[in-house]
């Protein structure tokens, strides 16, 4: 299945995509990667983290065109041989991602905890809806919003999210992220949270598993964990 991260730039597309494909290839599944992002920050992260996992990269200075044939190509061959497929999309909803987003069968859209960035989540939304209806060949099954980097103790911002949460036209994941400094010292040190034997990360260790099985039971049972490669964590 193929598991798309897309957004805003700074939401934490590459985290959860990074941090997602880790943990299912720690879970025994065979994970492919495509980083389709301009930054090819993924790349660089997930090549240390595990580089048992199947990474492709798309260039940043191909043309639109080229860029789309690429991934398609690229796809084409990750998902005929892994169980998962992860891929992290340009930043924004732009002609760019476009393609991407809409071959998903799992959408993941992370978003900052405050207004203006629910705001603008919930127009790419709307505006995806409508790309959905117009291409035809092509469309993403499903989507997830995930709340991420929420600060536990603004309590006006969890009252507002609570309130425009439901409202919303796709689901939003249950768990939200916290605001968690272990995350760039993750990066710092090509690992992911989950990974972590410190002390310190177990809270955002624990936001991830927590999201992972939340998004694996409601929407993606290919992530659940399974003995078929003999590597089951
Ligand atoms: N929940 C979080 N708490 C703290 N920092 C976070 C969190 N999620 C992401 N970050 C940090 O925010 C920055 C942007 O995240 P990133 O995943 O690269 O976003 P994107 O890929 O959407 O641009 C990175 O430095 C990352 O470590
Ligand atoms: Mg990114």
């Amino acid at each position: 299945m193929l598991i798309v991260t897309a957004g805003k730039g700074g939401a934490g597309k590459t985290t959860t995509a990074v941090t997602f494909a880790v943990m299912a290839y720690d879970s025994g599944k065979r994970v492919g990667f495509l980083d389709a992002d301009n930054q090819n920050s993924a790349s660089e992260w997930l090549q240390e983290a595990e580089p048992a996992i199947t990474l492709r990269t798309v260039p940043w200075d191909l043309e639109l065109k080229q860029k789309i044939r690429l991934i398609d190509r690229e796809l084409k061959t990750l998902l005929a041989h892994h169980d998962v497929v992860f891929a992290d999309a340009a930043g924004g909803f732009s002609d760019e991602s476009l393609s991407l987003i809409l071959q998903a069968q799992l959408l993941l859209i992370p978003f900052e905890a405050n207004l203006l960035d629910l705001r603008t989540t919930a127009k790419a939304i709307d505006f995806l809806k409508k790309a959905r209806r117009i291409n035809n060949s092509r469309r993403y099954r499903q989507a997830c919003l995930i709340v991420n980097k929420l600060d536990t103790r603004r309590t006006r911002t969890i009252a507002e999210l609570d309130r425009l949460v439901p409202n919303l036209s796709e689901p939003v994941a249950e768990t939200r992220i916290r605001f968690l400094n272990p995350l760039p010292e993750a990066v710092k040190q090509s690992t992911v949270v989950s990974r972590g034997k410190q002390r310190r990360w177990q809270g955002a260790a624990t936001d991830f598993r927590r999201l992972y099985h939340e998004i694996a039971e409601r929407f993606a049972p290919d992530l659940l964990s399974s003995e078929r490669h003999g590597r089951a964590a």
